[in-house]
């Protein structure tokens, strides 16, 4: 089994910890300006927009430190995967990094990605609107739900 090199380890996990909160801070604000547009009746180009794209590629990336983490750099699933033999318990930390987590943040990865191609294809500003309001917002609630809150909020 190889081992894993510790600070690229430890630089990716802080990284990727932190990351979340550029996530949930660009899913935020999409959805807010959207609601702000829709009862202003404003336009959603450019600033509905731009934040919408910023939270498919925060996503983006947040998923591409996850896969390194995944399959390369964590202990806790490289191991788990060489051993894939073993039954790993349901309520288990290594059964949460190892499914749980990594298959509700490919969902939310689906689904931002969705999101992003029915928003553009609305016709009007108020169904630009409604459509992030509807689908970001599920992305949003599935990234809540998949984050693990019991590690630390951010590591220094
Ligand atoms: C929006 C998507 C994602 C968010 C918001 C997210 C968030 C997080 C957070 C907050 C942690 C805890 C970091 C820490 O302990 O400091 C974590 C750990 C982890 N994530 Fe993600 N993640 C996402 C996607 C993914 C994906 C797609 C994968 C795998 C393909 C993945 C794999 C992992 C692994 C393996 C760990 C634990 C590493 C370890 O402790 O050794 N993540 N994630």
């Amino acid at each position: 089994m190889q081992i894993p090199n510790l600070t690229l380890y430890r630089s990716v996990l802080i990284a990727h910890g932190a990351w979340r909160w550029v996530v949930l801070i660009a899913g935020f604000a999409t959805l807010v300006t959207a609601a702000l547009q829709l009862a202003e009746r404003g336009s959603w180009a450019p600033t509905g927009a731009n934040l919408a794209r910023f939270f498919g590629i925060a996503v983006d990336i947040q998923v591409l430190m996850g896969a390194a983490l995944y399959l390369v750099l964590s202990p806790i699933t490289t191991v788990m995967l060489s051993a894939s033999h073993m039954r790993l318990p349901h309520n288990s930390q290594a059964y949460y990094f190892v499914v749980r987590h990594p298959t509700t943040m490919i969902i939310a990865f689906i689904a931002v990605h969705i999101s992003s191609v029915l928003v553009r294809r609305a016709r009007s500003d108020a169904g630009h609107q409604r459509r992030a309001i509807i689908f970001y917002g599920i992305t949003l609630a599935i990234i809540l739900y998949g984050i693990p809150w019991f590690r630390p909020w951010l590591r220094v």
